[in-house]
């Protein structure tokens, strides 16, 4: 193996020789970096462009067994850019194509952010021959507009696909939407709402969400709007979603509406929140157990670490138990444009299953990683018990298990009396910590110290922090790894962290210790996750 490593490099130099100084010097630039790049950041099982820019995932649908993941890319450079929708499929919500682009900026605007629906009774007449329209709704955002005072910068228009998602034409009658007088008017989430008979639009609004409804997609008229004096203001409020969801246990369904926002997040930057009530005559109305839980500085975040932006849910694709699937773009645009790699910018969150609780006096909504990661269940490691206290013990190295695709769970006992500290460290000194502080009932992640940090100085600067929200006497946690993501479940998901880091080599160490006094971690269960 050696022999070959010194060989194709002994080939690669001679190669470089050979060429003029000029390509030569560009080569040799690019090289080192390139490789390092790829072997150090790109993500073992979350899903990023093969090049150029990511933001938003849009239009996510099932059909006919694939999963169907489009998102906000500028494939001509590594910065935001002119909006395309990329495309990207998969069978088992681990292992992503990328495919050709699916839709392209033209004389209108930007593609920027949207939803797809499947228009199983061809509704809008854009199926011919029997054929399944999947029309897909988004934001014309026109660069020329945006450089002036008028509000019609942003409409919706309108695509739609025969072939299952495969190839797009724009509506002829584009925009479906106009703009009532609104600079920021966009991100269209279109779904059939049965109860109320008609396809309804959820759109974001300046600092408020407009509902929208139409028989045939094509003609759309408003019916309400929602958000006035509730909920976080911090920022424009961007990428809304609104589905029914059964309640976990119940026959019950609630509404969600799901809102990001930017900034205005619980650590700063872009972060998304959401409300629970119900959608009748075309009206969102909060649930009477949220009611006055909702001022600016509530606790409704569907994620409380700084990467998880822009999520919304799969369309056609409940899980049996009625869960529905949702994935988030994991950065923070206060330095997405900053992130230490150069080929590619971002990488999605890991696939969540969403869920609705009822905790009595509350509703909450739960995330857990899919579950199909359990296929990829590889070196596994299992400890009953392990009692730590304010010493470092290492619970297990990469020598057992990688660090760079891994799962780790384990239930901290008593949690009202128990802390616990996870450090991940590799050989460079690059330390990332995670854990829980019984005292103030908080989880917190700092990565202050875990590699590179000096791109931007929202980065790192605090360190986040979130409040436990179930009461449970044990604390239930599960981590995923990658090499540049970290997904923390608590409590089955009721408070969740994500967080992206740049080490200067991979972990190699994962360590854990007690702020105060001997805690006991039982069913400790790490798996290396195999994904090829
Ligand atoms: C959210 C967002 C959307 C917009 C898109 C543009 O991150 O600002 O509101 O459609 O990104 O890329």
């Amino acid at each position: 193996m050696k022999k070959l490593i010194i060989q194709s490099v002994l080939l690669s130099l001679i190669a470089i020789s050979c060429l003029d100084t000029s390509k030569k010097e560009l080569l040799q630039s690019q090289m080192p970096s390139e490789i390092d790049e790829e072997s150090l950041y790109r993500p073992n099982y979350h899903f990023t462009p093969k090049v150029g820019w990511m933001n938003d995932p849009n239009g996510m649908f099932y059909y006919n067994g694939y999963y169907h993941l489009f998102f906000q890319h500028y494939p001509d450079g590594n910065k935001w850019g002119p909006m395309h929708w990329g495309h990207a499929i998969t069978t088992d919500l681990v292992h992503w194509k990328e495919m050709p682009i699916a839709l392209y900026p033209d004389e209108k605007g930007y593609i920027f952010s949207g939803s797809t629906v499947i228009d199983f009774e061809n509704k809008s007449g854009l199926g011919k021959d029997g054929q399944t329209p999947i029309v897909a709704f988004f934001t014309y955002h026109n660069p020329k507009l945006e450089k002036t005072e008028s509000t019609e910068l942003q409409t919706q228009g309108m695509a739609y696909s025969v072939d299952e998602g495969i190839t797009w034409t724009k509506f002829e009658n584009n925009p479906v939407v106009n703009n009532p007088g609104i600079r920021d008017f966009r991100d269209p989430k279109v779904s059939w709402d049965e109860a109320s008979d008609q396809f309804v639009m959820t759109l974001a609004a300046g600092q408020k969400i407009m509902f929208y409804g139409s028989k045939n997609l094509k003609e759309w008229s408003f019916l309400s709007d929602f958000g006035d004096g509730v909920g976080n203001h911090g920022g424009v409020w961007e990428c809304p979603d609104l589905f029914p969801i059964k309640v976990e246990g119940t026959e019950d369904t609630k509404y969600v509406l799901l809102v990001s926002i930017n900034p205005g997040g619980p650590n700063g930057g872009s972060a998304t929140q959401y409300f629970i009530g119900d959608f009748v005559g075309g009206k969102f109305i909060i649930d009477a157990k949220l009611a006055g839980k909702l001022p600016s500085d509530h606790n409704y975040w569907v994620d409380f670490g700084k990467d998880n932006y822009a999520g919304v849910t799969w369309s056609n694709a409940s899980l049996k138990d009625g869960a529905k699937l949702f994935i988030g773009w994991m950065s923070n645009w206060q330095y997405a444009n900053e992130v230490p790699t150069q080929k590619w910018r971002s990488a999605s969150t890991i696939p969540r299953e969403l869920r609705l609780i009822d905790l009595g006096d509350d509703y909450r909504l739960t995330f857990q990683p899919t579950k199909n990661i359990k296929e990829f269940y590889a070196a596994k490691l299992k400890k009953e018990v392990l009692k730590v206290d304010e010493k470092a013990v290492k619970v297990f190295d990469s020598k057992n298990i990688p660090l760079t695709s891994t799962k780790l769970s384990f239930t901290l006992k008593e949690a009202k009396n128990s802390s616990f500290i996870t450090e991940l460290r590799n050989e460079v000194g690059d330390t990332l910590k995670f854990g829980f502080d019984h005292l103030n009932q908080t989880f917190f992640i700092d990565r202050s110290l875990a590699g590179k940090t000096e791109f931007s100085n929202e980065f790192s600067s605090k360190k986040s922090i979130a409040p436990r929200i179930s009461n449970n006497e044990d604390l239930k946690v599960t981590a995923l790894l990658d090499k540049t993501s970290l997904e923390l479940f608590y409590d089955d998901g009721t408070t969740v962290m994500t967080e992206i880091f740049f080490l200067n080599q991979p972990f190699s160490e994962l360590w854990m210790k007690s702020k105060k006094g001997q805690i006991n971690l039982n069913s400790i269960e790490v798996h290396e996750l195999k994904i090829n």
